[in-house]
């Protein structure tokens, strides 16, 4: 990808990244434009968008229903806020329309803009709400390593240790459970023994922390940003079944699983089969064309905040803003229009198919993910799925590879991460999977050349 100055210093600040390196260079990499599923660089090469922005763009590029939308809505009304009694037609569709299609406690939509405010909002009105249950020491939260919920001060502290190293966090308030991963934790264990094992690190980590001081346990469907790790079968219902025993609450963070990715507009019941008290999203809302997010509450949990003589004592200037609720009206509206998901449940299976075809490269030890959420984990040695040094970068090798071949993916350690948008077409599927057996090959090639491998 052709790199272009941009700046004259270090206005802006990036995200998760170097920024001592890239105070060092006098360039980043710029992408200016983007259509379906291709972006643009500066200089007018051409990209599939393997990650779909970041896990977002699950319509496509470039759709004038949304854009439209968006512009209308602001012709009209640019903005008004949900705060007191207030609202706006849209931010009340919006949610009506939300808790339609999740499962079917759900029915309570608390708007912010971002997936970690959305998580650090679900988790502020569990504490709220076992306060009103003169329950206020139920404060800890279980999560697990591996999880990725956002980048707040609590959202990270939720988040697996690895993504906060030198920063601080709200950490004394969560415990991490043992990450769901069969291929670096089972050991040697069969399904049904690892998930007994993941059960039974649960139940001791409860009766050590004592379930009086727990209030919720947070877990994404499929984790992504962790590594693309897909749990044993029955994994969450057991583990919401404990949770229940205990009094816990559960939030399901679909801010990736949501809106089509998986083959469903929510995974958490049509494809895990367990009913949360909260589910969480964003990117696939408004499939990235606006910031916005959504804390979805159960009847019962809102029976509790909503009592007489009770206030909800949190609120955002942005909460619902009438452009991001156009947005998701029509994005959702499109989804529904070109049955998406459905679609998904067929040409997702086609990318997941192929992806696993890699996996009779040398270096790939395993292809995982569901539908259009895949990773593959790079190996030196696939017998004893030895991992390579940090300083070889394979996954950045491998996604450089692919970018020079007009392909991003996300680098992610050992891994290349995939999420594109939803409307990949089959040609496009193989395109892509080509371009990665190439480019792995093309690593491949380097790593026996330097002796690496
Ligand atoms: C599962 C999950 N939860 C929460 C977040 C945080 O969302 P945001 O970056 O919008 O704050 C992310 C972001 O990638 C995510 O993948």
């Amino acid at each position: 990808m052709k790199k272009v100055a941009t700046r004259t210093d270090n206005h802006l600040v990036h995200s998760f990244a170097d920024l001592w390196s890239l105070k060092q260079q006098s360039e980043t990499t710029v992408i200016s434009k983007a259509r379906g599923v291709h972006v643009y660089d500066a200089s007018g090469k051409q990209f599939l968008d393997g990650i779909g922005g970041l896990w977002c763009v699950n319509v496509g590029h470039g759709r004038d229903e949304i854009i439209d939308a968006i512009a209308s809505q602001m012709r009209e009304l640019d903005y008004y806020s949900t705060f007191y009694n207030l609202t706006h037609p849209l931010a009340s569709e919006l949610s009506a329309k939300i808790a339609s299609l999740a499962p079917k406690n759900l029915n309570h939509v608390y708007f912010a803009n971002s997936g970690s405010v959305a998580n650090d909002s679900a988790v502020r009105i569990l504490h709220a709400y076992f306060n009103r249950l003169g329950k206020p020491q139920k404060k800890k939260i279980l999560s697990r390593i591996g999880a990725y919920h956002g980048s707040t001060h609590l959202a990270i502290a939720m988040t697996t240790p690895a993504y906060r190293e030198g920063w601080d966090s709200a950490e004394e308030l969560v415990h991490h459970l043992v990450c769901p991963n069969a291929y670096r934790e089972a050991k040697g264990m069969n399904d049904v023994e690892f998930l007994d094992y993941l059960a039974e690190d649960m139940k001791n980590s409860i009766e050590t922390i004592g379930a009086e001081n727990i209030a919720c346990f947070i877990a994404e469907p499929i984790m992504g940003a962790g590594g693309v790790i897909v749990p044993p079968a029955g994994y969450h219902r057991r583990m919401q079944d404990i949770c229940q025993e205990y009094e816990i609450k559960t939030i399901s963070d679909e801010v990736v699983t949501a809106f089509g990715r998986l083959g469903h507009m929510f995974s958490s019941q049509d494809m895990f089969g367990i009913e949360p008290d909260m589910i969480t999203t964003a990117k696939g809302l408004t499939s990235g064309y606006q910031p916005m997010s959504a804390t979805i509450i159960s009847d019962e949990i809102y029976e509790v905040i909503s009592a007489e003589g009770t206030m909800f004592m949190h609120g955002m200037t942005y909460s619902g803003h009438p452009a991001c609720a156009a947005a998701a009206l029509a994005n959702i509206a499109i989804m529904e229009n070109e049955s998406i998901p459905q679609r998904v449940r067929t040409s997702g299976k086609t990318f997941e198919n192929g992806l696993r075809g890699l996996e009779s490269l040398d270096i790939v030890g395993q292809v995982r993910g569901s539908h259009f959420m895949m990773g593959i984990e790079f190996v030196r040695n696939k017998e004893t799925r030895d991992v390579f040094d940090d300083e070889i970068k394979i996954g950045n090798r491998v996604a450089q590879a692919a970018q020079s071949r007009g392909l991003i993916v996300r680098p992610l350690g050992n891994m290349a991460v995939m999420s594109p948008p939803l409307i990949l077409t089959d040609e496009q599927i193989e395109e892509m999977v080509t371009i990665l057996r190439n480019s792995i090959s093309e690593v491949i090639e380097g790593l026996k050349k330097n002796g690496d491998l």
